[in-house]
């Protein structure tokens, strides 16, 4: 018996060989089709192995094109070199901090998080942030302080430090205010240089963006392109012969995934279908992954996805969502109405439905123009699609249609919005 479910248990495992390669958190030794890319960052940032301060690099492109990963490759690469005494023999000292900003998302904890890496608080350096401060930070600390802290570290030690502000567009607060202190603390500076690349998948980011600000950071810009369908293939087979058993994998798979990944040019959807599609054949207790896994991945990936967006959306328009989700289950007035169907909703009922619900959860009810731009941020984020009613009896109105199973999102917000306990159906 006990041997039998570890045979079965054995014979599971058999589609992967290393899970973590297909982690999303993984950096390849090589990077297919960002070499141009990899080049052009290593060109920028070179000058700090002279003592001397690169230009500030944004980098912008769409979700998934390889911009975390191809400025991680180059830090990498460039702490390997300057660690390495016979390419470095001057010792220059070359430090690089990464943070995403999504979760340092003001300027005093952008600050902190520098002050407070590791990087800048190695033993063998003097005079470090962290010195005098036995449990190991800096919290509560006047940003004064935090700065003189920094341009000591930094002098006192010549570090040349780069540091890296991946998706800068989140930081909300002081954000003009932190460019211009990482910039002009060189003027400062007797030793050493401090240099920001900034990614941001938000093609808009820059437009927000203060024009003193936007200066400063992009004095040199680059933009990573999607992939196409064919380097998708490259990416992803890069992965299946390090991550998968051999030959466990049929090539009709992989372009499937690459095609299904091709329509937004995304690398991490790609390898989240991939992965995802192995989990289903493993779990099958299938010798192969086939395209029918793929399939089924992509119900399953593009389901996680919606929840994602769903759940980390404000209460209000999770409540908005969720009265179009309930209302399209029911079918509408417009269905009623017509006989027609085909689950439009008016905006009117909507907001009746919103308002009830809020009155249950004993919520105050946003006005109808915030219900309004609620309905416009949805919109925006591919949870309904909404169209100009034409000439009719109820004047101009919208019509709302749900984008997905609407029982789905109302099991997800159900819960979330403690609905459960309250709602009789
Ligand atoms: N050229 C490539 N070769 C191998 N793997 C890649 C390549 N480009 C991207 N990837 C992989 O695809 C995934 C997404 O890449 P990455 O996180 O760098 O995207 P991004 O441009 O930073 O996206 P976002 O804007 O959403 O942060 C990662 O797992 C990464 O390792
Ligand atoms: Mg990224």
């Amino acid at each position: 018996m006990v041997e039998d479910i570890f045979e079965e248990e054995m014979n599971r495992r058999r589609i992967f060989k290393d899970t973590s390669i297909l982690s999303p958190h993984y950096v390849p030794d090589e990077l297919p089709h960002r070499e141009a890319e990899i080049r052009n960052i290593t060109r920028s940032i070179a000058p700090v192995l002279r003592n001397e301060k690169p230009s500030n690099l944004f980098i912008y492109g769409k979700t998934g094109t390889g911009k975390t990963c191809a400025v991680k490759y180059v830090m990498r690469k460039l702490k390997e070199f300057a660690g390495n005494q016979e390419k470095n023999p001057k010792g220059t000292v070359v430090k690089t901090v990464y943070m995403n900003c999504k979760v340092r998302d003001t300027k005093y904890k952008v600050l902190l998080k520098i002050l407070e890496d590791e990087k800048l608080n190695d033993s063998e350096l003097e005079n470090t942030p962290l010195l005098d401060r036995p449990h190991k930070s800096l919290k509560g600390m006047d940003p004064g302080d935090l700065y003189d802290r920094l341009f000591n570290v930094v002098d006192s030690n010549k570090i040349n430090l780069i540091v890296v502000l991946d998706e800068i567009d989140m930081i909300k607060k002081g954000f003009d205010d932190l460019i211009y202190i990482l910039t002009r603390i060189n003027d400062e500076l007797k030793h050493g240089t401090v240099s920001i690349i900034g990614l941001t998948n938000d093609m808009k980011a820059l437009r927000r963006m203060d024009p003193r600000s936007r200066s400063t950071l992009c004095q040199e810009e680059r933009v990573f392109k999607p992939y196409n369908a064919v380097q998708l293939k490259t990416i992803l087979q890069q992965r299946i012969e390090q991550g998968f058993q051999e030959d466990v994998v049929e090539s009709s798979v992989t372009a499937l995934i690459a095609a299904f990944a091709a329509q937004d040019g995304d690398a991490r959807y790609a390898l989240k279908l991939l992965s995802k599609s192995g989990e289903i054949a493993r779990d099958e207790s299938a010798p192969n992954v086939l395209n029918e896994h793929v399939e089924k991945a992509k119900e399953a990936v593009e389901s996680d996805i919606i929840i994602e967006a769903i759940s980390s959306l404000p209460e209000h328009q999770q409540l908005v969502i969720y009265s179009i989700a309930s209302l399209t289950s029911e079918g509408g007035m417009y269905k009623r109405l017509s006989g027609l169907g085909g689950g439009d909703l008016f905006t009117g009922e909507v907001y009746e439905a919103y308002e009830r619900y809020c009155n249950l959860l004993e919520r105050k009810a946003r006005t109808i123009r915030q219900f309004s731009e609620y309905l416009n941020e949805l919109e925006m984020l591919g949870l309904i699609t909404m169209r100009i009613s034409g000439k009719g009896t109820r004047g101009t109105t919208r019509f709302i249609r749900l984008g997905y199973s609407p029982d789905e999102i109302r099991s997800i917000l159900r819960k979330t919005l403690g609905l459960e306990l309250r709602s009789p159906s």
